[in-house]
């Protein structure tokens, strides 16, 4: 059946049901407002599907995740971070001759305006990386000007330079939070080499790069490159539809990105299990409180995945690698497993479909990389700008794409008398009794400007009149 009927009224309306690739239905109401007058409400559209794409597949239900058609299994454990970029960007896994090109074309474009480096030293020392970044980003606008009408050749440099830029941007922002030079991007290194190496090396010592952690950083941005119709791509997709320039674009999904209900859950994690670990308790505690809703078990739970989370498995797996290697001890850690362990079994959790997210072990592998607290969500940011960017891209080449404006259902007040400044304050006119009147006088409903409305006895309205306000 390709049809679904609406009866509202005793009308019905035909809808037609579309069908995705892998026979998700979704019923297209686009017409639904001229043909019936009414509009849906959904909030938080956690049943509202806002386009169509072919970037991302993911099934909560069955834990599946997929960028263009492609396990994120096999990406994570084939893939580079720029190969993944590419393929979402552009929907084909590169070529090494297309890889060696864009590879190039991102170091080419690593470097930010030298100008644009002096903004850092304006900003205060505790200034949130995220913050910084989201400025600067879209400050990237005034500096690389983009055409109105942009070819394919002016896409690719546009794209190259967000890729690499907010890369380039996050290391400079934490050297000014610890206040040490920032590191230039170096042309030998490799996308997550160089990161490493402008975050951690100084003109003092060089940085001993460590292959496990530069895969561990690697696969982190592979598992975070795109999630679908998330908060903050559909924020990118949002700004984009007005056209709004593409460096706003994604200084906006970074924005979006900051919140803790977000990019912010690996930091909560990691605070989570360092306030277990300081009360001495292992974990058991914290999972009894967390059931009696004296707390909550950051990392646990998804809004979309419901048996679990793919990328969780793959990070837990690294995580063992990381933090099995001689030397490395991580009580946090321990207690994360202890956690994982009695939670799996716990009926309250399995009930609830509670499993351990991505963020219950990516802040682990960023703490155990000795990525700062502070810079977990920029990791992020980093690893989803080709997604953002890969949204925009297919945005912008979909024809139907109109300028996104939803509706509303209006709860606020009903039309009422303007208040002059000096009589502000004064016992109000009821909006109830102000529908009631409306109603009363004009019958439909509809309020008639200029009628003369009577005061219902013993009310005054604001001016201590008796409803003469429009004579
Ligand atoms: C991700 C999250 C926001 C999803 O929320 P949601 O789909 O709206 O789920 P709900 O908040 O409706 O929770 C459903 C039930 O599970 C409980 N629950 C959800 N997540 C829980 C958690 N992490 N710890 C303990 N209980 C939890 C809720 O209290 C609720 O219980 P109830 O049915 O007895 O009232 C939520 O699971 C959460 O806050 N997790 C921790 C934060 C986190 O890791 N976020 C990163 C997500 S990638």
């Amino acid at each position: 059946m390709n049809k679904a009927v609406l009866n509202y009224g005793g009308v019905e309306t035909e809808l037609d049901v579309l069908t995705g690739t892998e026979g998700e239905k979704g019923i297209d109401i686009q017409k639904l407002r001229c043909r019936t007058g009414i509009v849906t409400l959904d909030e938080g559209y956690a049943n509202t599907g806002s386009c169509t794409s072919a970037v991302t597949y993911l099934d909560g239900e069955k834990g599946i995740l997929r960028y263009r058609g492609y396990p994120i299994e096999e990406l994570a454990a084939r893939s580079r971070f720029v190969e993944v970029a590419y393929l979402l960007m552009y929907g084909e896994l590169p070529t090494s001759k297309q890889l060696n090109s864009f590879s190039g074309l991102l170091n080419n474009s690593s470097l930010i305006h030298e100008d644009m480096r002096h903004f850092f030293l304006a900003f205060p020392n505790y200034a949130h990386p995220m913050g910084l970044l989201t400025t600067m980003v879209a400050s990237l606008a005034t500096f690389y000007p983009v055409p109105e009408e942009m070819g394919d050749e002016e896409e690719r440099q546009v794209i190259a330079n967000l890729v690499s830029q907010v890369r380039t941007i996050a290391a400079f922002s934490y050297k000014k939070f610890i206040g040490e030079p920032a590191v230039y991007p170096s042309y030998r290194l490799r996308f997550v080499e160089n990161f490493l190496n402008m975050m951690f090396s100084s003109p003092v010592s060089n940085y001993q790069q460590d292959p496990d952690v530069v895969k561990a950083i690697d696969t982190f941005l592979v598992l975070h490159a795109d999630h679908e119709q998330n908060c903050s791509t559909s924020t990118v997709r949002m700004v984009g539809s007005s056209l709004a320039n593409v460096y706003a674009v994604i200084s906006s999904g970074i924005a979006a990105l900051w919140g803790r209900r977000h990019g912010g859950a690996n930091q909560e994690v990691i605070a989570m299990l360092a306030s277990i670990l300081e009360s001495g308790d292992d974990g058991r505690r914290f999972i009894e409180n967390a059931k009696r809703k004296e707390a909550r078990l950051m990392g646990f739970g998804h809004r979309v995945y419901r048996t679990f989370d793919p990328r969780a498995v793959i990070l837990k797996n690294l995580c063992h690698k990381l933090l099995s290697k001689p030397g490395v001890n991580n009580p946090l850690f321990d207690i994360a497993l202890k956690i994982e362990e009695a939670a799996l079994k716990d009926d309250y959790f399995l009930s609830r479909n509670l499993y351990p997210n991505v963020d219950f072990y990516s802040g682990l592998i960023l703490k155990a990389a000795n990525i700062p607290y502070d810079m977990f969500t920029v990791l992020f940011a980093i690893g989803r700008t080709p997604g953002w960017l890969a949204h925009w891209r297919e945005m912008r080449r979909n024809e139907n794409t109109r300028i996104a404006r939803p509706r509303q259902i209006y709860v606020g007040p009903a039309l009422r008398n303007y208040i002059p400044l000096d009589k502000r304050g004064a016992p109000q006119t009821s909006t109830t009794a102000m529908r009631e009147r409306e109603q009363s006088t004009a019958g439909s409903g509809r309020f008639t400007p200029r009628r003369l409305l009577p005061m219902p006895p013993g009310e005054t309205n604001s001016l201590g009149e008796n409803g003469s306000e429009f004579a």
